[in-house]
């Protein structure tokens, strides 16, 4: 029997207008310029601004543009899988909102919670459902509006975040494109280096959590630096092994964008030239989920059929790994 694959056939993106530059960021905690771009290689990042906006409010537009580029009708949708750690609300689903929102009137809809691998774990699942043959248009979105759990008085994790959006429409194909091969993985223990320690039902909002200003993200930067830099490789060069893909056969890497130097750590353990990297983390920090896809949005144009691609992620959860995907499209 032929193999059915899932393959990317469009993708939209959406940040929002407001850019929190390096030099405002100064004025509001001891920091500079000149630390934050050898440090983490970020100028400046985008907000999402205005009362009563969230995650989903950046979703949806990227949503409305996907079904705008590839010409599909909102009701075509089946599902639609939302990779997000700032939903609007702990619940209903955000997915759910976004679906409401862009009139996805025939889409059943969930969300994913693996913070800066969200992107990746979504896309494995949503493949999982074209590749069962009963799915045929599946859109994954991935939004954080990581605005609204960053403390704006810490001037250690401050700077690293940014909001943003991007979403894919998956569709099956029986050509050799699409997403390939995966490795994801997580470690629950990592839990106690990066996490938001309030506002879940451990610790549910209280005087005493606001005053501590709990609900925002709590990291030990060094420490997930440090796994950040050996688990996005480890799993990325395993993926080159088993795919029989080289320096040379490989055209883009496309990784998480939390910090400069994991990217290039990354890049050099893989043998990639930076011109093989997409990187955009200098504009846009890090938007949690959609880091990846927000990649793929600007490098679209860029991309050929048939182009060998490595996704790559590390983050909170601690949560990890790699796809391959062979571009399916020429824009
Ligand atoms: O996407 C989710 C996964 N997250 C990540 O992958 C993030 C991984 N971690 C990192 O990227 C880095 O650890 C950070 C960018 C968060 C921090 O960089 P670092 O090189 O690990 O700095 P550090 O925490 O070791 O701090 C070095 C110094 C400290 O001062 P002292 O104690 O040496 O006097 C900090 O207080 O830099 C100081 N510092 C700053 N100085 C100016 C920390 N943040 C700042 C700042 N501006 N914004």
């Amino acid at each position: 029997m032929t193999k059915i694959r899932a393959a990317i056939t469009g993708i939209g993106g959406y940040v929002p207008d407001y850019i929190l530059t390096n030099e405002e960021l100064s004025k509001m905690v001891d920091t500079s310029d000149e630390w934050i771009m050898q440090r983490i290689g970020i100028k400046e990042r985008r907000i999402l601004k205005g009362e009563g906006k969230g995650a989903s409010d950046l979703g949806v537009k990227a949503v409305e543009e996907l079904l705008f580029k590839t010409k599909t009708k909102p009701e075509e949708i089946q599902l639609v899988i939302c990779a997000t750690i700032t939903p609007d609300y702990p619940f209903p689903a955000t997915a759910n909102i976004i679906s409401d929102k862009a009139g996805l009137k025939n889409a059943w809809s969930f969300d994913i919670s693996a913070a800066c691998s969200g992107f990746l774990f979504a896309l494995e699942t949503g493949a999982k459902f074209i590749e069962s043959g009963e799915y045929k248009k599946v859109i994954v979105v991935a939004a954080d509006k990581m605005s609204s759990i960053t403390n704006y008085t810490d001037r250690t994790t401050c700077p690293l975040f940014g909001d943003g959006a991007a979403a894919v429409l998956l569709e099956p194909t029986t050509e050799e494109v699409g997403v390939m091969d995966h490795l994801l993985e997580v470690d629950g223990a990592g839990r106690q280096y990066l996490r938001m320690n309030a506002g879940g039902s451990v610790r549910p909002a209280s005087h005493e959590t606001i005053d501590n200003v709990e609900h925002t993200v709590y990291q030990e930067g060094q420490t997930v630096f440090k796994y950040a830099v050996s688990k996005m490789a480890d799993v990325s060069v395993e993926m080159m092994r088993r795919n029989n893909l080289t320096s040379e056969n490989l055209a883009w890497l496309v990784p998480h964008q939390a910090n400069m130097r994991i990217i290039e750590a990354t890049a050099k353990r893989m043998g990639l030239e930076k011109e093989k990297v997409m990187i955009n983390i200098v504009k846009y920090g890090n938007t949690t989920a959609a880091t990846v896809p927000l990649c793929l949005w600007e490098w679209e144009k860029q991309l050929k059929k048939g182009d060998n691609l490595i996704l790559a992620a590390f983050g909170g959860g601690f949560t990890w790994g790699s796809i391959y995907l062979k571009w399916a499209y020429n824009s």
